[in-house]
């Protein structure tokens, strides 16, 4: 009920309220109640922790060629450079074509594990994403969409400003304009991407980005894009790079 009532309520808003420009980046962690950003700063009370924990096991697993995540990159990632982690998405010359962390990691389990492949959108898949995230929280999120970048952060800048669904609004009027206005009890953040994968303190599990975008798309009653798929990529670079300058919090705790 509050799902489908929420935009409706918004919509008879938007006309109302003064239009203000896009601000600084704000992490969402500053929109949260102080018990939830208490809950956020103990390992121990944050539930997001479980998936990272899982994650970490995932990484020590060994693959069909006998190998793990560990073998490579080091007992809990350690050889795994911070910086560039934050870097992502990138570009890969290799490839000829940007590359998200998930599917980074994805590409390692099928290539250099031996398989088994994992599903984009799979549980593993999250809770790999999750714990090498985790190892750059702290860092500051740099991602670079100049060069080859440059028409796929357009996409994705595109697709941010695109009305969806029936309630017929796009991503940057809720979270551009009207970052930090109340309704119903919560309050609109910027929809900043350093948080996540992140702990859904609403649903309770930990979502990566382009579950969380489909969740905004379905409460604007609108179709989602499949989970990996290159709208969701391009949405990803955006938003990444929309967070430049934001401290990584993977897990984060929002609402
Ligand atoms: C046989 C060795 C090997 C295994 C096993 C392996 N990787 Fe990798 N991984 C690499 C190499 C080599 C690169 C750099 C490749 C490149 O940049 O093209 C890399 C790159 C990465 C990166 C990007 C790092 C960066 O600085 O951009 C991540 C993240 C990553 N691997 C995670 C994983 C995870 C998670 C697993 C287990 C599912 C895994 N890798 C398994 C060798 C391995
Ligand atoms: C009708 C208003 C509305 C629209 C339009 C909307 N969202 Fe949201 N979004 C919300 C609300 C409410 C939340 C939960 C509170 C918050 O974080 O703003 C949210 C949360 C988010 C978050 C989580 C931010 C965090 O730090 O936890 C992201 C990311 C996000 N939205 C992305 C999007 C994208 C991408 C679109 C367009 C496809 C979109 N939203 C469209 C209302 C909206």
């Amino acid at each position: 009920m509050i799902k489908l009532r929420m935009p409706l309520l918004l919509l008879a808003v938007i006309p109302l309220v003064a239009v203000s420009a896009r601000a600084e980046p704000v992490s969402g962690y500053a929109y949260l109640t102080a018990d939830m950003q208490a809950m956020q700063d103990d390992d121990f009370g944050n539930p997001g922790m479980l998936v990272v924990e899982a994650g970490e096991r995932l990484f020590s697993r060994p693959g069909n060629n006998g190998k793990s995540c560990a073998s490579c990159h080091g007992e809990g990632g350690e050889t795994l450079d911070v910086r560039q982690l934050a870097r992502y998405p990138i570009y890969s010359e290799a490839l000829q074509r940007p590359v998200t962390l998930r599917g980074r990691i994805l590409m390692c389990a099928s290539d250099r594990l031996g398989g088994p492949p994992l599903d984009y959108a799979s549980e593993e898949a999250l809770a790999l994403e999750t714990f090498v995230r985790h190892l750059a929280r702290g860092q500051p999120v740099e991602v670079d969409v100049s060069g080859p970048m440059a028409p796929y952060h357009a996409a994705g800048e595109k697709l941010f400003h695109t009305r969806y669904g029936q309630v017929d609004i796009a991503c940057h009027q809720c979270h551009d304009y009207y970052a930090g206005k109340h309704f119903r009890g919560q309050v609109l953040t910027q929809g900043q991407s350093n948080g996540f994968p992140g702990y859904r303190f609403t649903e309770g599990h930990v979502v990566g980005l382009q579950e969380r975008i489909s969740e905004c798309l379905t409460n604007l009653r609108a179709e989602p894009y499949a989970i990996g798929s290159d709208e969701y990529r391009d949405f990803e670079i955006y938003m990444s790079a929309r967070s430049n300058g934001l401290t990584i919090e993977t897990p984060a705790i929002r609402y």
